[in-house]
């Protein structure tokens, strides 16, 4: 069942290969001093400043591991870490250094691969024809100039390949088909929809298109503006909608043009609009990315902090406050983002506000991003009323939550005393509270995030750590577990992190291996997780069918826990607002406990049912 694993690309057997003619030792060696100390080879860790070596590389494991900053790896991370690389890049440095030959990219793809392929390729098509619309057609011109009348440079539009879609309802339906796309491919690809009498009409129309790329480059979406902002002409954007290679929740627009300049500076910048990330661009900011008018999600922001340490949002003044904008900046806060709020006039966008101020003005105000913690006390100092009862109380209630998912103790206390200090009450009495309501903490949201704090010292339940080892192993049991399961489910941060790196790999006809996932991960945490779980013996060359079945387990019990949980969550809830009296909000609450149930008695019946993972 020895699954074939692509990376990128590159055939595992070239990996392989490159792996074994590669010597930990000696590649290191040629950039620092190593001395033998027992069985490993020590020297002053290239990645932070120290005086005493806690660079070790072991020769036997063809690891690294420095005990200072935890920096560590295989060959493959350490050129990444070293020259700066993507994983390809670095096969390719190291199959140089080892005289070895990457042969042509061998096609060995699943059929939902290559439709996914065909997705990929068929919106480079539609880009072209957008973009040829915006540079050679009469409409186009009035496109192209109104981008010129906002301020996007000719540069700008060639590099973000931006297209005009014309006001046509087949003008790109008629052009494909006569390349020989079939129809049912454009509806797939989100360009087209069935119309009336087997009709199909065209989504974008006369609209300024946004190509939207995956981080590795491919076109996965397009979101498209209107030329005027009247209400006539829809929607002021509209974007792809969901396909198999679009998901609007779990991408960040300009991140591929971006990723370079943010891992350089560790810092991100995000912003809402597409107009925002050409702007700051144009004028030489680099590390801007933009949530598409979305509150953050955990996606998104596990994106971010794979390769920042430090996000800044610099959203319009109008959203900053929504209720939904802080619930995104709580969730990057618990994926382990330093959180820090650019605050912008009011009535500005960081595209108008670059327009207006310059580029200088605005890297000012994202120099001077402050605290999320420190942010949010201050806007909430504004909103109530400190003097009255009720003032504070509706102060702490917004607060407790945002103290509860600080980053770690000392912000935690620095803040609380900071709050004690505005409501003018006794410290103690203030932490006491903060512990009741972590024991009844109202909203489960952001208990989540709590409980996220505290898991570092809590063990990983068993079946999340063998459903791992499970996936990193067979192809077959980690395509059947994303179908079972969400990524909700899984109980602990770290795991959910891993288990989305390998399903992602998945959508790219790859299966990553525990080796090659170390070098995603910027986080030690994550790499030591993989490498224990990886080498655990216990889990390690089991037959095919007893690892189906222990998967099959591993799905139920990760699923059931969940569902536990949640079940318990909802029926607290419900008793809390049956008391409140709140009807509409009840209302919902049992309908989600009721769905929650059926879906409960489903998963259980599927497994049962040969569903599992011999089925
Ligand atoms: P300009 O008006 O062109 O400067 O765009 P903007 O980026 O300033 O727009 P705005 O602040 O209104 O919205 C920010 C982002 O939210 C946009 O870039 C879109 O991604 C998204 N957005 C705005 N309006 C809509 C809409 O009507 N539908 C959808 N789906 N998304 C929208
Ligand atoms: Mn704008």
């Amino acid at each position: 069942m020895q699954v074939l694993i692509m990376a990128q690309g590159i055939p595992e057997e070239i990996i392989d290969e490159i792996r074994q003619r590669t010597d930990l030792v000696g590649l290191a060696g040629e950039y620092f001093k190593l001395e033998r100390r027992g069985k490993n080879m020590v020297g002053l860790c290239p990645f932070h400043n120290e005086k005493t070596p806690s660079f070790t590389v072991s020769s036997d494991k063809q690891l690294f591991h420095c005990f200072g900053c935890g920096a560590s790896g295989n060959a493959f991370s350490l050129i990444m870490k070293l020259e700066n690389m993507d994983f390809p890049e670095a096969a390719r440095f190291l199959a140089a250094r080892a005289g070895i030959r990457i042969p042509e990219e061998k096609k060995l793809k699943t059929a939902a691969d290559n439709f996914k392929e065909k997705i990929y390729k068929l919106n480079m098509l539609a880009l072209k024809y957008y973009a040829h619309q915006l540079h050679n057609s009469k409409n186009g011109n009035k496109a192209h100039d109104y981008l010129l009348k906002r301020g996007i440079v000719h540069d700008s539009i060639e590099l973000f390949k931006l297209g005009y879609a014309p006001a046509e309802w087949t003008g790109f339906f008629n052009f494909a088909k006569s390349k020989g796309v079939s129809p049912e491919l454009i509806v797939k690809a989100g360009l087209a929809s069935p119309g009336r009498d087997n009709s199909y009409y065209d989504r974008f129309r006369d609209r300024i298109i946004f190509p939207i790329f995956s981080i590795s480059g491919n076109v996965a979406g397009f979101g498209g503006r209107t030329l005027t902002d009247h209400e006539k002409s829809g929607p002021k954007y509209l974007n792809s909608p969901q396909t198999l290679v679009f998901d609007k929740g779990n991408m960040l627009y300009g991140l591929n043009f971006a990723r370079e300049e943010i891992r350089r500076q560790k810092k991100a910048v995000v912003v809402e609009g597409y107009t925002d990330v050409l702007s700051a661009y144009q004028v030489g900011i680099r590390n801007v990315v933009a949530s598409l008018g979305t509150a953050l999600t955990e996606n998104q922001s596990r994106h971010l902090r794979h390769q920042a340490e430090t996000v800044i949002t610099a959203y319009d003044s109008d959203t900053a406050g929504a209720a939904a904008t802080w619930r995104g900046l709580a969730i990057l806060q618990s994926t382990g983002c330093l959180v820090q709020v650019a605050e912008l006039p009011e009535g500005d966008d960081p595209d108008s506000y670059i327009l207006r101020e310059g580029a200088e003005a605005f890297t000012s105000l994202v120099d001077n991003a402050k605290p999320l913690m420190k942010y949010r006390l201050e806007k909430l100092k504004e909103s109530f009323n400190l003097a009255s009862d009720k003032g504070r109380i509706s102060y702490l209630d917004e607060l407790m939550p945002f103290l509860l998912a600080a980053v770690n103790q000392v912000e935690q206390d620095y803040y609380l005393k900071k709050a004690a200090e505005e409501l003018n009450v006794d410290e103690e009495a203030l932490r006491s509270e903060l512990k009741k309501r972590r024991r009844s903490s109202a909203s489960y949201r952001f208990k989540e995030n709590v409980q996220q704090a505290e898991q570092k010292e809590i063990e990983i339940k068993p079946e999340e750590k063998i459903l791992i080892s499970l996936m990193l192993q067979s192809k077959e049991i980690a395509d059947k577990g994303r179908n079972l399961l969400e990524l909700d489910f899984f109980q602990d941060q770290r795991v959910k992190a891993v288990v989305s790196e390998i399903w992602e790999s998945l959508d790219k006809g790859e299966l990553v291996s525990a080796e090659k996932i170390i070098n995603r991960f910027s986080d030690q945490q994550l790499s030591s997780l993989v490498s224990s779980i990886a080498t655990d013996p216990a889990l390690q060359d089991l037959p095919d069918q007893i690892a189906k079945r222990m998967a099959g387990d591993c799905v139920k019990r990760i699923y059931q826990a969940w569902a536990g949980k949640k079940q318990l969550v909802l029926q607290k809830r419900i008793r809390a607002l049956e008391a409140q009296g709140n009807e509409k909000e009840l209302e919902l609450l049992l309908k989600e406990l009721q769905q929650l149930l059926i879906n409960k008695k489903s998963v259980s019946t599927r497994l049962e049912e040969g569903g599992d993972f011999n089925g």
